[in-house]
């Protein structure tokens, strides 16, 4: 079991939003206010081995398999493995404890990953889900690669070079010229997770499974966001979810590369609205005890 470190703000349907990689929580923090105070209950996880869930997963006196960051040596971190499922399972059991059957899923590129793994192992549990930034394949070999080499790099020297690295993908030209608190937040974000987190995220994010089969058995509404300038999950990778979802809109905003909930949080919020309001507004009951 994670004890997960999370937000929850509000009341009515639950909507659950799981952060990128390697971020927190803190990216949601327009959707948390805009959304709580529209009739939404939001819950906002730290995913296991990022923000603060990384000092409780690593300190706290937790056992059992799935519980990988706990007591490993430090000679063998860079063997451990948080897999997309792993963090699906621990979506589930955040939900168990706060006694919700189902929620609205909202995840952003890495967050996508594990609301696909989610709906394909609790498919009663989402009400809908949204994916934004994000793909259905999997990784090729040479991107499987990329990835171990920055998991090494990452234990080996820590966040700084991968911040620099990433900053002018992550966000639009215009983001970077005008939007300093932005970039700010968002490089703060890098430069405080932590590494063994996040290699272990990495590794989980390569051994990924192929989400394309899944696309056309997904029977809850979906919402495609992209943003226009996303050079990591272009806006090719969601037009195709768009065409193997039977029951999707896609939504591409403009001025924002991978972050557009940052980036652009009126237009994203009021998206999100307008799809959440197409939906039965209604919280599930907890499940007799
Ligand atoms: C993310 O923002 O979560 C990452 O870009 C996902 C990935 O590396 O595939």
């Amino acid at each position: 079991m994670t004890r997960a470190v999370y937000d929850d703000a509000g009341s009515g349907l639950a909507v659950v939003l799981l952060h990128g990689y390697p971020f927190d929580r803190s990216m949601w923090r327009e959707q948390i206010d805009f959304l709580s105070a529209h009739g939404y209950r939001v819950i906002a996880p730290d995913l296991r081995g990022f923000g603060e869930t990384v000092a409780q997963t690593s300190f706290a006196e937790l056992s059992g398999p799935s519980h990988r960051l706990k007591s490993v040596p430090i000679n063998e971190v860079d063997r451990t493995i948080t897999s997309m499922a792993d963090m699906a399972h621990d979506v589930a059991t955040l939900m168990d404890k706060l006694e919700i059957v189902d929620a609205a899923i909202c995840g952003l590129s890495m967050g996508g990953y594990v609301a696909f793994e989610f709906v394909h192992l609790f498919p009663t549990r989402a009400r809908t889900l949204v994916l934004a930034g994000t793909r259905a394949p999997a990784d090729n070999e040479q991107e499987k690669q990329a990835r171990a080499q920055q998991a090494e790099q990452m234990l080996a020297k820590g966040m700084g070079d991968i911040a620099g690295a990433t900053l002018p993908k992550l966000l639009a030209a215009r983001t970077l010229t005008e939007k300093p608190g932005v970039v700010g937040r968002v490089r703060e974000m890098i430069l405080r997770a932590d590494p063994r987190g996040a290699a272990a995220a990495q590794r989980g994010m390569a051994a990924r499974r192929d989400y394309s089969g899944d696309l056309p058995g997904i029977r809850v509404p979906v919402l495609i966001i992209v943003g226009h300038q996303d050079p990591i999950r272009p806006v090719t990778d969601a037009e195709f979810m768009h065409r193997g979802l039977s029951d999707s809109r896609l939504k591409i905003i403009e001025d924002a590369a991978h972050m557009t909930n940052m980036e652009q949080p009126e237009n994203f919020n009021r998206a999100l609205l307008a799809f959440m309001e197409t939906l039965d507004n209604t919280a599930g009951a907890s499940p007799p005890s």
